[in-house]
């Protein structure tokens, strides 16, 4: 098979092709990348010279060039996006642009270029705050922020060219993922390289807000099952089955590297934040997968990574790293106080509002 990787220089998508290039050893896999900010040439520096991985830098909006290479393989899987939730409060039009217009180029080229099976890599985010149980594929979505809004945009876009024109796509909506390589801007990266550096560690609002986690390589595994035995036209849930207030993973990160407690700070929300992901992901099992990493063993194995590749994040959190923690972290903590409490304002006008309409 091949196969066209976007965002392959990213934190998954990195990941998954060397677990490709490893477990297939007939696979040639093209990986088409920007390099923003999250992208990084040392994530797939032992294959960059792979004899059957090709890198290519360039934007998944670039569609002549897209064309061309989806002209060339028998698949897509699409894990370009700008990712990270707090940016996409800041700044959303990059957002828009790569999740939403990127995923519509690539579409178009996987349609143009005959029966390409797709794989839209999307995320639980896309269903909103679930505050109870858990849902599954058929549950509304309800995005609450730029960044889920725009995963959920793509993500009709692909079941729409799968319906329109036949074309062979598949959903995967998976929960939080952590690992190593990931861009020290998430909650667990980021706690971790701050208490390697002696910094706080910042837990949004009250750190009762849950995230179901789940190890990256598992969710790899599981895009493997999907583009192996997914029926097309369908969407899949991926869980970690690990589910955890955001209070209680910084706790662990702090206790595995005996961080005294004062170092935990509870810092101004994030507005709109989600309260709880959960999804339901029974479809996916029934393909036979399931994920096998513990959290303890996979966060072990994670802070080891970041305790043992000190250039790795040392490199990014002196580069423009710097700029966006001043800002969304120390400058920006006022402001990011008055955008919570305005969000918190309209939520008590809202629900007067509709205490006032039952009464009436
Ligand atoms: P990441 O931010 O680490 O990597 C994204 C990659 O996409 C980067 O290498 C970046 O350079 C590249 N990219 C961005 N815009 C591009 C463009 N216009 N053209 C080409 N490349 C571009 O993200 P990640 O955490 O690895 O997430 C990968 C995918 O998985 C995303 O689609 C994300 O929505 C989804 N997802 C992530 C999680 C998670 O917890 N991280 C959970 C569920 C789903
Ligand atoms: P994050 O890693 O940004 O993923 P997502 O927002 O996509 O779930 O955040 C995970 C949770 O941790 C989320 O509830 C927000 C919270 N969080 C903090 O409490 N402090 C932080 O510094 C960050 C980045 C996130």
């Amino acid at each position: 098979m091949r196969l066209l990787v976007t965002g392959g220089a990213g934190f998954i998508g990195s990941h998954f092709v060397r677990y490709m290039l490893e477990r297939y050893p007939g696979y040639r896999i093209i990986n088409l990348d920007k390099l923003t900010y999250a992208g990084n040439r040392d994530n797939f520096q032992e294959i960059a010279r792979h004899p059957r991985h090709r890198f290519v830098k360039g934007d998944i909006c670039n569609r002549p060039l897209v064309a061309r290479l989806a002209a060339r393989v028998d698949a897509i899987v699409n894990f370009a996006a700008e990712t990270h939730v707090d940016r996409s409060i800041d700044r959303p039009a990059s957002f828009l642009q790569t999740d939403i217009i990127g995923t519509s180029v690539l579409l178009d080229a996987a349609r143009r270029a005959g029966h390409t099976r797709y794989i839209q890599i999307s995320t639980d985010e896309v269903y909103g705050s679930i505050e109870q149980g858990s849902v599954d594929e058929t549950a509304p979505l309800r995005p609450g922020n730029p960044y889920s809004a725009s995963k959920a945009g793509a993500d009709l876009l692909a079941q729409a060219y799968g319906r329109t024109y036949g074309l062979p796509v598949l959903i995967s909506r998976c929960s939080n993922n952590y690992g190593p390589n990931q861009y020290p801007e998430k909650l667990i990266p980021l706690c971790i390289t701050n208490a390697l550096e002696g910094l706080p560690l910042p837990i949004y609002g009250d750190g009762q807000y849950r995230r179901d986690w789940i190890y990256v390589v598992d969710h790899c595994r599981a895009i493997d099952a999907l583009l192996h035995h997914g029926i097309p036209g369908s969407v899949y849930n991926i869980g970690g089955g690990h589910e955890l207030a955001n209070v209680d993973v910084v706790q662990r990160i702090a206790d595995t590297l005996k961080i005294p407690a004062a170092k935990i700070h509870f810092v101004s929300d994030r507005p709109g934040h989600d309260r709880r992901y959960a999804v339901n992901d029974d479809k996916l099992r029934r393909l036979g997968y399931r994920p096998v990493t513990s959290f303890d063993d996979g966060l072990a194995e994670t802070i080891r990574w970041y305790q043992e590749h000190r250039a790795w994040w040392g490199k990014i959190r002196a580069g423009a790293f710097r700029r966006y923690y001043q800002e969304h972290y120390n400058d920006s903590n006022g402001k990011k106080r008055a955008a919570a409490k305005a969000a918190d304002r309209r939520v008590r006008v809202n629900q007067s509002v509709r205490r006032v309409d039952r009464r009436a």
